[in-house]
């Protein structure tokens, strides 16, 4: 469908977007429609409660890092608005939320003594979700690494992948009699090379050589403290990790762009997969880095590849991408031999220059199950960031959020037709939040956040969201 128009709000919107929709009948019962967030980019309270400086406190205080020089300290103040937020889920019909817990909250030195206010915090979330009858899904690790572990050495030195499964053996013993779902890492090639390769995340270092060595100690926490979780959580635990997709086209028939192809998909999707499903690496991964092979022990593809229950799925776009000739300066040792086209004419893209393709949810859906055979997959994030205004009032017009949404919730239709063992989808976001080097200046909530005063403001997507999901059997 394409969009010309721009409606003022969503009564104005095409019926098969205005709510309700023709989705239903297709989802199975019980699957998991929820949202997502994580605990620097909405939490603040920073200093509260016992909780040490992770990474990123660290980070966003370096000059040029953060747009505007903004930070988490306060964000969306979730930590103060906790019942206020999930009574906001209740309202949006959710019946499931991601959130992580922060680390340095729980064992502010990284190993050691626990701080009980930093778990008591969790647990009167888990419990308010439960309460509303909402399923809780925890994200043990979103980037905010304790930054007493970071003065140790960091995602550098393996006794911090040790220290991952001590923590999240903590977490477990707590909150598993109560929580079902467990996501260890999110996004581990987000953690590793925006942070450790191209210096845009925490902690802001530049060589890939030691991306692929965080890469290394990030999947070996992730195998460890599945091990853990496993001797820990009661029967019946769902235990997984989640990775971003991005899905690899080719944007000519040459074949230096077939071979483009293959290096991007090694790079993006297949560093984290292979070694998780397949107990090794890709072989070209390394030369198509230009980096020598990490550190690896004798069992650490086997603790890596520690069966899961389920594989969590971060999309948001695609790659299209073109070979370089052979000869050319780029394609030397270390240097991706392609090109990435970040604007193909005709193609609508959201606030983050993302261009919107639904269309390869369903290819990264159905492929990873062709390929990996995941025993289940959820979609742990997908959504997008517009220019959301708010004039004062009881809403905010985003009809484009719920055309990305919509859009996104056929695809997901389509690969449940083409069998694939979909469990459920997190929007991401539920609030406005601190988008990472972006500060304030991307929104992806379902929840407009007025960050002057705190106020929450649901959005018409929000709205749609509600009302889809209401209209689905339970
Ligand atoms: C993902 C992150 C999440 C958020 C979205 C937009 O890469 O996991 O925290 O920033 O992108």
């Amino acid at each position: 469908m394409s969009i010309t128009g721009r409606p003022q709000d969503h009564r104005s919107l095409p019926a098969s977007l205005a709510g309700g929709s023709d989705l239903a009948g297709g989802f199975p019962p019980g699957f998991l429609w929820g949202a997502a967030t994580s605990a620097y980019q909405i939490e603040g309270a920073v200093r509260e409660d016992g909780r040490a400086p992770s990474i990123w406190d660290r980070f966003v205080i370096r000059p040029g890092a953060i747009f505007q020089g903004q930070t988490g300290d306060v964000a969306a103040d979730h930590y103060h608005h906790m019942e206020e937020d999930v009574a906001l889920m209740a309202r949006l019909n959710l019946r499931a939320y991601r959130f992580s817990i922060a680390w340095p909250r729980v064992l502010p030195q990284g190993t050691g003594p626990v701080n009980e206010r930093g778990l008591a915090f969790y647990e009167r979330l888990v419990d308010t979700l439960l309460a509303r009858g909402i399923e809780p899904l925890v994200t043990l690790y979103h980037w905010d690494l304790p930054a007493a572990l970071e003065d140790r050495g960091g995602w550098l030195v393996r006794d911090t992948a040790q220290a991952f499964a001590e923590y999240a053996e903590v977490v477990a013993r707590r909150l598993g009699d109560r929580v079902r779902w467990w996501i260890t890492q999110n996004e581990p090639w987000c953690s590793s090379y925006l942070g450790y390769a191209l210096g845009i995340h925490a902690p802001g270092m530049h060589d890939k050589q030691l991306a692929v060595t965080v890469g290394h100690h990030i999947l070996l926490s992730h195998g460890l403290a599945t091990q853990r979780l496993r001797s820990v959580l009661p029967h019946g635990a769902q235990i997984g990790i989640a990775l971003d997709f991005y899905p690899v086209y080719a944007a000519d028939e040459r074949p230096e762009t077939l071979q483009a192809v293959e290096q991007a998909d090694t790079f993006r999707n297949r560093w984290f997969l292979d070694p998780l499903f397949r107990a090794e690496y890709p072989t070209s991964l390394f030369s198509v880095l230009g980096v020598a092979p990490p550190p690896v022990h004798a069992d650490d593809l086997a603790v890596i590849a520690t069966p899961l229950d389920f594989l969590g799925v971060n999309y948001y776009s695609r790659m299209l991408v073109r070979g370089v000739i052979a000869s050319s300066a780029a394609s030397s040792p270390g240097s991706p031999g392609y090109e990435v086209i970040e604007r193909i004419p005709g193609a609508a893209y959201t606030d983050m220059g993302w261009e919107i393709f639904p269309e390869g949810l369903e290819v990264i859906l159905t492929r990873l199950h062709r390929e990996y055979r995941p025993k289940a997959l959820l979609v742990t994030e997908n959504g997008a960031a517009f220019e959301d205004h708010w004039h004062g009032g009881d809403s905010v017009h985003d009809w484009q959020r719920i055309h990305y949404l919509q859009t996104h919730i056929e695809a997901l239709s389509r690969a449940l037709a083409q069998q694939v063992p979909l469990k459920g989808y997190m929007v991401w976001s539920l609030l406005d939040n601190f988008e990472w080097a972006f500060g304030y200046s991307k929104r992806f909530g379902l929840v407009y956040v007025d960050y002057s005063t705190q106020r929450r403001i649901v959005k018409d997507s929000g709205r749609w969201y509600a009302s889809f999901i209401a209209a689905q059997r339970r």
